[in-house]
């Protein structure tokens, strides 16, 4: 697939007082959390690892992605994967990124079937909004895209992805939280990734989807999706994911022991379904990627 974003690492501005101090931070957690010295030794090559690459240092800044760097965990060049930084291939091979990368195709899929003319589709919240730009819009002459962020940068680059796409359906851009949405019967189909898996509070999930149940239409669906419990919680996970290999024991070292990053929401199957359910909806198909890590939901208003 032709990328329009320009993925050239020079995206992000790094506030370099900002880094210096988290990874002053995360070194004195390390040095307190692992007295052995094997053990120490290779959190802070892996550590030291991280600066020297710009989503290493984004993910030190923020604990998190934004919509950009979301973007380029699914769509990244795949054939320059060799010029990263060797801890950089790491993560992008590893099983969560993997996942994120699946769940994204079974979105789109999804998305697809919902391109029909008159149809009012949005993306909340969107960040690049890949997940709609991407489908194909040939056999429809009058289609309307919302896309609704909180973030500048991801507004403008969809803005940019969306012209550079030259795509017919008409589109809008909203900047707001969507926490607080007051749109009523609106849309026919929410596309809503990556909002819930950084909401450590069921109210707030909730919250959340009676905002998008709102604003849908009656028969209108949501296409939305949550993280499972890893195998380290056996009593929960309903992942599939097997032995773990290297790339995905450094990205384990890394995301949850060094990062701790806060994407860490997990989530049962019983657990997201009866949230839809308690929001209104109606009709739960689940689609797994092929762990069962980042699973989509389908619900109908
Ligand atoms: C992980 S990205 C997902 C973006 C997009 N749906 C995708 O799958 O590529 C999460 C996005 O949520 C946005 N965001 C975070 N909190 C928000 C809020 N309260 N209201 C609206 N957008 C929010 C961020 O700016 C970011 O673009």
């Amino acid at each position: 697939m032709q990328s329009f974003i320009n993925y050239s690492h020079k995206h992000t501005q790094i506030d370099q007082n900002i880094l210096n101090s988290n990874i002053l931070e995360c070194k004195q957690r390390l040095q307190c959390k692992y007295s052995e010295p094997d053990e120490l030794a290779l959190r802070l090559k892996l550590l030291e690892e991280l600066t020297q690459f710009d989503l290493g240092q984004f993910l030190l800044i923020n604990r998190g992605l934004n919509g950009y760097w979301t973007d380029y965990a699914i769509n990244y060049p795949r054939e320059q994967i060799d010029e990263l930084h060797e801890l950089e291939q790491c993560l992008l091979r590893s099983k969560p990124f993997y996942a994120t990368y699946e769940r994204q195709q079974i979105f789109k899929k999804i998305n697809q079937t919902k391109v029909e003319n008159g149809a009012h589709l949005a993306a909340i919240p969107c960040g690049l909004m890949s997940e709609l730009l991407d489908l194909d819009f040939s056999q429809v002459n009058e289609l309307q895209i919302t896309g609704i962020d909180l973030d500048n940068d991801s507004l403008l680059l969809s803005q940019r992805k969306y012209a550079a796409l030259n795509l017919t359906p008409k589109i809008s851009y909203l900047k707001q939280d969507a926490f607080s949405l007051t749109i009523n019967n609106h849309f026919d189909l929410i596309s809503s990734n990556g909002l819930t898996i950084y909401l450590t509070e069921d109210k707030d999930v909730l919250q959340l989807f009676t905002k998008l149940y709102e604003a849908l239409k009656i028969g209108g669906v949501l296409v939305t999706s949550f993280l499972t419990y890893p195998p380290l919680f056996p009593e929960l996970s309903e992942q599939t994911a097997g032995e773990y290999n290297d790339d995905d024991h450094v990205a384990r070292v890394v995301f949850g022991e060094i990062l701790e990053v806060s994407w860490s929401c997990f989530r049962t199957t019983e657990q997201i379904s009866g949230l839809l359910k308690q929001a209104g909806f109606n009709d739960i198909t689940i689609y797994g990627d092929s762990k069962y890590i980042f699973p989509t939901c389908v619900v109908r208003k």
